[in-house]
């Protein structure tokens, strides 16, 4: 090839002749041109005095090359894709063109006859053509992806007619489109509304999961560090018409429009997975905040209160027992700094540790926000009060807005405290610890607490590690109070209404006063998480959702939250069904605890048997038993053992499921394996796998379009083998390449319909335990959480067909770099099912007990 130091003089025509000529016979040519030219551009040539290269002037057809396809972006690219095709490929003869259609009889002994020939003949013989035309839903692609990586599946090629209305027509090559096919001599050919292409993988782009919202709420994502926190949608939360807590009674709910909500150090251990989220948690899919204040929807009237998880939000569905009004001389900022800090006080130090008018207290991390509750708290109840602080900043503080002398405060990151409360105290202590330091430092304040004293241990981390304290101070007398408010809310729901009668009283004579604080946006949300480890911000951390009006009246027209992109999010409805086939399987039985999780409650799962082993029956068990200790869960799943193969099964099945309610969405999990190469395959297996998938979802589709309501959900756990292939598995792929049209028709008619090509799933399922054999391909296996995860957002987004695996990128660096000898390691270790990069590289197969492999 020539070279040229300069671009643009390049002769177009000659360096095609160049391209054309060393490419060998059927190789490929990809250029990337420029279609349109921007200013800069324009300008930037202009000064070059040259005329712009444009790729109208490619006259490829001259120099050889055939053109296969182009695609344009929106910037000014083109690709176009060439072909050296020197030898014209023949018109195939009736014996090496193949109808696939819905009469598997009529091709399946054709197909493996000719396959079996290809294999023999070592591939050397004319390309074969699989053609479907009878109907947009065929199986022909998943059928082809895999058939040719069987022995013999090597030179042959499909035609996939999308468009045929259903009346077999002949295939003429001599005819446009199919005389370009012909020509092309590619191997995948969909025609689809008059124009040629094929399927390919796509990656979603980076922002599929988002939208835009004004209904949000704040979440750890994947990533259990602040960095994961991200907003989610809220507004498609369906609403629940009964909701109870753990005594089974019934809450009465009210909306609120939230305007500002607290952030606590539970929220920054959490969202920084330090501490894992409360055992009692009612909703376990989101931990975060406790504290909100906002305006009830119904009467506008602004209001405070708690709201356990879910809580840094926009708006909420809360129970009218949490909440109550804001005094009129406070801001809703200022109202909620007040909530979690005086009610563990109130909690904690009133009612559990019995404060006493003129005790001695020692408050730890007095300038935070539950310190200057307790400061505000100890002045009304004229205590003698002693602090630490972290920083000088914060002493200065003390002595400036609450007149604390300096002798009184003391350091809380060494423990000199310690020493320095017992001579400030001649050697008595205090009657009073209100502790939120650990390791060290709480064991210095421990010994800081007088004869017949109380510790009061506000903090959670100590308590989340199991850390001991010494049995002997309690010959002292003394009392060790371990506070959890939520917990004890739990077990008296009264108490919250306690404490508003308390908080109310208290509200203007200085005993309860808000706290200062620092208002972050909510888009700044990690920031204020990020804040509150440094250690430095003084009194409360409060999220603002939208502004407060000056109006302290009931409004009832309330502005919106600010618009923001935030991940989609799905849930289920609690008044809905969702028909699981095949539900009592490995991922089907994970589902269902995760589609309740995330609010089903309505669930009926087919299976030929019924509940058989014990691990489905303990599942089941404990499903119903859970609902029954705990109302909020109370949830029906009923195992039908209805035949979807037929319409009259699935016609049963549906009635049974009406009767628990209106159907929201089915899930088609069931799948039989029958893996085998083609050529070895029995006619009898292969049907019954492709039925398994096809013909169930295919009834249910029929059916269900019957309803006179639409589904929620349409879905069908597909499989990679049917996007990439798999050899073997020509069935399973061509089973649920057919349910995939079947997802795309209903979209065409604007109903939901979702295939999801999962790859290998670890830890239940199918492929359990099979992972040596992953090993060998370059899929590493998905653990069944994070398909769930990834199932979470799919649902949300409108592609009908999606992928969902994980590469085995790094492991497969390691096989494929370093020396030969490291490869060679690498590539057993793989073998084995072990990850090469966490082995180290002096392990011996000894040493791990393998020291011959047959
Ligand atoms: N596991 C994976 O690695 C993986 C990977 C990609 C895709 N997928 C897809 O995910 C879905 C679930 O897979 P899984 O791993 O949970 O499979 P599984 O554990 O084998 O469960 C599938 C269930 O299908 C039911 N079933 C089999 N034949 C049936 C028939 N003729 N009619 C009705 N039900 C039938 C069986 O239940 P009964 O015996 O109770 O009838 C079986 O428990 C499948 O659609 C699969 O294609 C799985």
């Amino acid at each position: 090839m020539r070279d040229t130091p300069d671009l643009w003089p390049i002769d177009l025509q000659t360096f095609l002749q160049d391209l054309y000529d060393s490419i060998q016979s059927n190789g490929f040519l990809l250029t990337v041109f420029r279609y349109k030219f921007t200013e800069p551009e324009i300008a930037l040539n202009s000064l070059n005095g040259k005329p712009f290269l444009n790729n109208t002037e490619l006259d490829s057809q001259n120099v050889g090359f055939r053109h296969i396809g182009a695609k344009h972006d929106s910037i000014g690219s083109v690709v176009h894709l060439f072909r050296n095709v020197s030898d014209y490929p023949k018109i195939p003869d009736k014996n090496n063109i193949i109808n696939i259609n819905r009469d598997y009889k009529q091709w399946f002994g054709v197909l493996q006859e000719r396959l079996i020939a290809a294999n023999d003949a070592d591939n050397q013989t004319d390309n074969v053509w699989l053609i479907a035309n009878d109907s947009s839903i065929n199986g022909i692609i998943g059928l082809m992806n895999c058939l040719r990586l069987e022995p013999g599946g090597g030179n042959w090629r499909y035609i996939f007619n999308y468009d045929s209305t259903g009346s077999p027509m002949d295939i003429d090559f001599n005819v446009s489109p199919y005389s370009d096919i012909l020509a092309n001599d590619l191997v995948a050919n969909v025609v689809k509304e008059g124009k040629v292409g094929t399927y390919r993988h796509l990656r979603l782009p980076t922002d599929y999961d988002k939208c835009l919202s004004n209904d949000y709420f704040l979440n750890c994502g994947q990533i259990k560090d602040i960095s994961g926190l991200q907003w989610y949608d809220l507004k498609n939360m369906p609403k629940i018409k009964h909701d109870f807590d753990d005594k089974h009674e019934n809450h009465v709910k009210t909306k609120v429009e939230i305007y500002y909500a607290g952030v606590t150090f539970r929220d920054v251990l959490i969202a920084s997975g330090r501490i894992p989220a409360p055992a009692l948690q009612i909703v376990p899919d989101c931990t975060l905040g406790f504290e909100i204040c906002g305006r009830r929807l119904d009467n506008g009237d602004r209001v405070m209160g708690f709201r356990m998880g879910r809580s840094i939000v926009t708006s909420t569905h809360i129970n009218i027992k949490n909440i109550t009004t804001v005094p009129q001389h406070w801001s809703m900022a200022e109202a909620v700094t007040t909530p979690i800090q005086y009610a563990t006080l109130y909690y904690g130090l009133i009612k559990r540790a019995n404060l006493q008018r003129g005790e001695s207290i020692l408050i730890h991390s007095a300038a935070g926000g539950v310190g200057q509750a307790a400061i505000n708290i100890c002045r009304h109840y004229g205590c003698d009060i002693y602090v630490t602080v972290g920083t000088e900043e914060k002493k200065q503080f003390l002595v400036k807005e609450y007149n604390i002398p300096v002798n009184r405060i003391f350091n809380s990151r060494d423990i000199l405290f310690k020493n320095q409360i017992m001579d400030a105290t001649n050697g008595k202590g205090v009657d009073i610890v209100i502790n939120s330091l650990s390791g060290d430092k709480l064991d210095a304040s421990y010994e800081c607490v007088a004869n017949n004293g109380r510790f009061v241990e506000i903090g959670k981390y100590d308590m989340f590690q199991n850390r001991k304290v010494g049995m002997f101070d309690f010959l002292r007398d003394i009392q060790f109070i371990g506070v959890s408010f939520d917990l004890a809310c739990l077990k008296n729901p009264d108490l919250i209404q306690e404490y508003f009668d308390w908080m109310h009283k208290n509200c203007s004579n200085g005993c309860v006063k808000p706290i200062n604080y620092t208002v972050f946006n909510a888009s700044e949300a990690e920031k204020a998480f990020r804040f509150m480890t440094t250690g430095k911000h003084i009194g409360k951390v409060v999220i603002k959702m939208r502004d407060e009006e000056m109006d302290r009246q009931p409004l009832k027209a309330i502005k919106p939250a600010v618009d923001m992109m935030v991940t989609v999010k799905t849930y289920f409805n609690p008044n809905k069904v969702y028909i699981i086939t095949g539900g009592l399987g490995g991922f089907g039985l994970e589902l269902i605890h995760w589609m309740q999780s995330l609010g089903a409650r309505k669930l009926v799962t087919t299976s030929r048997s019924g509940l058989k082993t014990d691990y489905q029956k303990f599942l089941f068990n404990r499903f119903h038993e859970f609902g029954d200790n705990l109302k909020y869960y109370s949830s029906e799943w009923l195992v039908s053992t209805a035949d979807c193969m037929t319409i009259e099964g699935t016609q049963q099945l549906l009635k049974e499921a009406q009767n628990l309610g209106p159907i929201g969405g089915v899930f088609h999990l069931a799948v039989e394996l029958n893996d085998r190469l083609f050529k070895n395959q029995t006619f009898d297996k292969f049907c019954s796998s492709i039925d398994t998938k096809h013909k169930i979802f295919a009834n249910l589709d029929q059916l269900t379009r019957k309803l006179d309501y639409n589904l929620d959900y349409f879905v069908v756990f597909s499989s990679i083998s049917c996007g990439m292939g798999n050899g073997g598995q020509t069935n399973y792929a061509f089973g649920n390449s057919m349910c995939e049209r079947i997802c795309e028709q209903r979209r065409n008619d604007r109903l939901h319909g979702l295939a999801v090509q999962y790859g290998p799933i670890g830890d239940v399922g199918v492929f359990e335990g099979m992972a040596e054999n992953i090993a060998l391909s370059s899929l590493a296996i998905q653990r069944i959480h994070s398909c769930c995860d990834v199932l979470d957002k799919l649902l949300a987004i409108n592609t009908p067909i999606v992928t969902s695996f994980a590469f085995a990128d790094i492991i497969n660096q390691t096989i494929s770099s370093g020396s030969k000898r490291q490869r060679i390691v690498a590539k057993v270790w793989r073998t084995l099912g072990i990850d090469p990069q966490s082995t180290p590289i002096d392990t011996t197969l000894a040493d791990i007990g393998l020291e011959s492999i047959d």
